[in-house]
C-alpha cells in the first residue's frame, strides 16, 4: 500500500514539474498558425523575454517579422519592416527578415565552376543570381522547432535544401536557431552540411529602423562600422576584385557617421550602388562589428559576426510600394540590412575568402542583433 501510494505520489509530481516547464515555453514562444504555403503550415512565433519584450517569427523563410523594443523613454515601438499577415508577406518584399541562401548576394551571369564541372543558377537579378536565386531559403517553408532545453526563447529552423536545387550541388541540411536573450540580443545560430562539394553563404536580411518601421527615413542613423577596406563593384553590382581602403572616403565609418552625411557625395561607389550596397571586409578586431544609433529615439543596434564581411545596404530600392505593419508605408531609403557573410561573388573570386562547403565538414557560423538605448 506504502509502496503504491509512494508510486503515485511520484507519478504526480513528474506529471506537475513536466506541466510547470511546458507553461514556462508557452510563456516564452507562442506558436500561431499564420498561414499555408505549398501544402505546409506555415507559423507566426511570438517570443517574450523577461525585459517583457517581444519578437516574431515565421517559418517562411525563417523571417524575423518584428522586432519590439523600447526607446530612451521606455516607449516601445517594432523596428523592422515587415508584414502583419502571411498573404502580404508572401506578396510583398521577398527579402524582409529572411534567411537568404543558398548563396546570399550576387554571383556574376549565374555561373561558378566547382572541379572543373560549371554550375548555372538562375538569372533574377539583370545578368546576375541574386540571394540563391527566386525560389531561394527566402522562400521556402522550413521544419520549426521550438527548443525546450534553453534558458532564453528559442526556435530552431530547418530546411532541406535538395541537391541541385536552384542550379546548386548537393543536397545541404540547414539551419538556424533563433535565440531571444534577456539582454535584447536576437542570437543566430547557423549550421549547414552538404552530401556533395557545393558553395554556401547564409545571411539574415532584416531591415532595420530605429525610429520605428514607417517612420521616416535611416538617413540620421548614425554608424560605426569596424572595417578598413570594402569591395568596389561594377555597373551590375559585381565585386570588380579591387579590395579599396575606405580611409579618406565616404565608406569610412570607422568613426561614427550619419549615413546621410556623405551617401549622395559624387563618389563612383555611391553612384554605382545607388547609395550604401556594399560589403565591407570587416577588421574582425572588435567584439562589436557596427553600432548604429538613432539620436530621437535613442535606441542603438550593435552587430557582432564571425562572418568575413558585412553587406551595408540603405535601402535604395525601396520605393513606397510596399505597405508593412499598421498600413506604414516602406519609402525610399526607410530601412537598412547589415547582412552579415561572405564576399559577393565569391566563386568566382579565387582570392576571395572561400564559400566552399565539403562533403563532412560543417558551416558554423552566429551572428547576433543587439538592442540597447543611449540617453544622450
Ligand atoms: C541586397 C542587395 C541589394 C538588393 C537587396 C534586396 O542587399 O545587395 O542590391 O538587391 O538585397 O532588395
Amino acid at each position: 500500500m506504502k509502496r503504491i501510494l509512494l508510486l503515485s505520489l511520484a507519478l504526480v509530481s513528474v506529471i506537475i514539474i513536466s506541466c510547470n516547464q511546458s507553461t514556462k515555453t508557452k510563456e516564452m514562444v507562442k506558436k500561431d498558425v499564420f498561414g499555408t504555403h505549398n501544402g505546409k503550415e506555415v507559423y507566426l512565433l511570438t517570443l517574450t523575454n523577461k525585459a517583457g519584450n517581444v519578437i516574431r517569427l515565421t517559418n517562411f523563410g525563417a523571417k524575423i517579422n518584428w522586432i519590439e523594443v523600447p526607446d530612451k523613454n521606455g516607449k516601445k515601438d517594432n523596428i523592422t519592416l515587415g508584414y502583419d499577415s502571411f498573404e502580404e508577406t508572401l506578396k510583398g518584399d521577398k527579402y524582409f527578415g529572411a534567411v537568404v541562401g543558398r548563396f546570399a548576394n550576387r554571383i556574376a551571369n549565374g555561373k561558378f565552376t566547382l572541379d572543373g564541372v560549371v554550375y548555372h543558377t538562375p538569372l533574377n537579378d539583370g545578368p546576375n543570381t541574386l540571394h540563391g536565386g527566386p525560389l531561394g531559403w527566402h522562400s521556402v517553408v522550413w521544419n520549426t522547432e521550438v527548443v525546450k532545453d534553453s534558458k532564453f526563447p528559442s526556435v530552431k529552423f530547418t530546411y532541406v535544401s535538395p541537391d541541385m536545387e536552384e542550379g546548386f550541388p548537393g543536397k545541404v541540411d540547414a539551419s538556424v536557431t533563433y535565440t531571444w536573450t534577456d539582454n535584447n540580443e536576437i542570437v543566430m545560430d547557423y549550421t549547414c552540411t552538404t552530401d556533395k562539394k557545393t558553395i554556401v553563404n547564409i545571411t539574415n536580411h532584416a531591415y532595420f529602423n530605429l525610429h520605428g518601421a514607417g517612420n521616416g527615413d535611416i538617413l540620421d542613423h548614425v554608424v560605426t562600422l569596424k572595417a578598413s577596406a570594402f569591395t568596389p563593384v561594377d555597373s551590375v553590382m559585381i565585386p570588380t576584385g579591387e579590395i579599396r581602403q575606405v580611409a579618406g572616403t565616404p565608406f569610412d565609418f570607422n568613426t561614427p557617421h550619419p549615413i546621410g552625411e556623405r551617401i549622395n557625395d559624387k563618389y563612383d561607389q555611391l553612384k554605382l550602388g545607388k547609395g550604401y550596397d556594399h560589403n565591407y571586409i570587416l577588421d574582425n578586431k572588435e567584439e562589436v562589428d557596427v553600432t548604429v544609433y538613432e539620436p530621437v529615439s535613442g535606441r542603438m543596434l550593435e552587430v557582432l559576426t564571425d562572418q568575413p564581411g558585412m553587406q551595408f545596404y540603405t535601402g535604395n530600392f525601396l520605393d513606397g510600394t510596399q505597405i508593412g505593419h499598421g498600413g506604414k508605408v516602406y519609402k525610399y531609403r526607410s530601412g537598412m540590412c547589415l547582412e552579415s557573410g561572405h564576399y559577393p561573388d565569391s566563386p568566382n573570386h579565387a582570392d576571395f575568402p572561400t564559400t566552399v562547403l565539403n562533403a563532412g565538414e560543417t558551416l558554423k557560423s552566429t551572428t547576433i542583433y543587439r538592442f540597447s538605448v543611449k540617453s544622450n
